[in-house]
């Protein structure tokens, strides 16, 4: 069972996220060359800011998990960095191959590398996010200079989509088998 903070913080990102994602399918941001209309620039306007939210909500989120590294057990989302995970991580990746997954356990190092995957994906959006909010403030068109993090905020967005579809589908599975994971982790009291 995840603590109450990280909870309310996973419901945040989770929430944010998901919000940037759909809203990008439908905004425009200013550009130089051509118009572009009301609505798709207000929609824009909302990806900036709620993406600034993102970014301060992960920043709180990583000043916990540093702080509280170990009584939040956050070695699990990053195994790869001793060698005891990787020896864990191997063990549980060969079970995935067998096709034994009863053995693989739920909170185990597996499930933890893909959040962690995860959240390094939500975090260089929103790095990349800071830095186009800079460059674009207040309404600046996109220009040649901005264009490098543009494609990288954009590249790194295919990431996110994966995970999101993975993880997204992995919890509603796990919440209709019984589980109750998706009712656990959004339930914030
Ligand atoms: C965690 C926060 C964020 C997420 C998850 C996110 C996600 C996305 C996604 C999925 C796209 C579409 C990429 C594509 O299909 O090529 C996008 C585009 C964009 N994002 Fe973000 N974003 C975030 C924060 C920000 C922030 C803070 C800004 C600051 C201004 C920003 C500026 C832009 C711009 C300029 C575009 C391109 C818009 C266009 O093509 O007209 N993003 N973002
Ligand atoms: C796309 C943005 C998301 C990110 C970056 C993300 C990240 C994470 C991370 C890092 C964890 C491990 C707990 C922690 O340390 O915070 C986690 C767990 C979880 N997430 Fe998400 N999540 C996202 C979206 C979602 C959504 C949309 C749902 C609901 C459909 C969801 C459902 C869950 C559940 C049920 C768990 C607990 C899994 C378990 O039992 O181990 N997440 N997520």
């Amino acid at each position: 069972m995840y603590s109450r903070p990280i909870r309310i913080l996973h419901a945040l990102v989770a929430l944010g996220v998901l919000y940037q994602l759909i809203v990008s399918l439908l905004m425009r941001a200013p550009q130089r060359d051509h118009p572009v209309s009301q609505s798709a620039l207000f929609l824009f306007s909302s990806h900036k800011w709620v993406g600034l939210f993102v970014v301060i909500v992960l920043f709180v989120s990583w000043a916990y998990r540093l702080i509280y590294w170990k009584r939040e057990n956050q070695g699990r989302l990053f195994p790869w960095l001793s060698g005891s995970g990787i020896n864990s991580l191997k063990a549980e990746g060969l079970n995935f191959l067998r096709f034994r997954w009863k053995q693989i356990p739920e909170d185990g190092v597996l499930a933890g590398t893909i959040h962690g995957l995860g959240l390094l994906a939500a975090t260089a959006m929103a790095l990349t996010g800071s830095i186009l909010f800079v460059e674009l403030y207040p309404n600046q068109p996109i220009f040649s200079a901005t264009h490098f993090i543009l494609h990288l905020h954009s590249f790194i967005a295919n990431f996110m989509w994966v995970y999101l579809y993975g993880h997204g589908l992995m919890a509603i599975w796990h919440e209709l088998t019984g589980d109750k994971s998706i009712s656990k982790m959004f339930h914030l009291k």
